[in-house]
């Protein structure tokens, strides 16, 4: 009986987890959408459409450390620009990246999901509430 009980609760477990999963894909999916949109009307002119930037001028959004690591950091990036020498894959960049502080939370996360997203990146979704924390942090 007791065996059977705790099976039974482990079945309810994984069903509850297939469940929370496949309501979660959608939602990363239609953002993923949404951010392409962004990123070509937004970032495409400097990181190109295969995000590989352009050599000496404009970094890649490949596998980088920006892209793939801090969400915090990634946010403020877009939302305060940057300017200052990085390296990326040994290669040194100090071109100037403008604020895009005028997009709006639901934009900049979108767009942020869709290159974490893209590229062959793979890393999990930014959300709207997460870029309006990191607004508010600048104000
Ligand atoms: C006018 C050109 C330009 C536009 C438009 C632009 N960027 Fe950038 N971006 C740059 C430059 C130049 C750097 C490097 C800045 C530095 O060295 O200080 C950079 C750096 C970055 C980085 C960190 C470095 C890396 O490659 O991982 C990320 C992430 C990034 N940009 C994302 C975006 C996103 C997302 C958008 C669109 C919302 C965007 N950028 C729009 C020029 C641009």
């Amino acid at each position: 009986m007791k065996k059977i009980i705790i099976t039974g609760i482990l079945c309810l477990l994984v069903v509850a987890y297939i469940f929370a999963q496949a309501k979660k894909q959608p939602l990363a999916q239609a953002s993923i959408k949404r951010g392409q949109k962004v990123f070509e009307s937004t970032c495409i002119v400097c990181h190109q459409k295969n995000g590989g930037g352009v050599p000496r001028l404009n970094p890649p959004l490949i596998k980088t450390k920006y892209v793939l690591g801090d969400k915090s950091q990634l946010v403020q990036i877009v939302l305060k620009g940057l300017n200052q020498p990085i390296e990326i894959e040994g290669e040194t960049y100090n071109n100037v990246m403008p604020s895009f502080a005028q997009l709006t939370d639901e934009q900049i996360a979108d767009v942020l999901t869709y290159v974490r997203n893209s590229f062959g990146n793979k890393a999990s979704a930014v959300t709207p509430a997460l870029v309006k924390a990191e607004r508010a942090k600048t104000q």
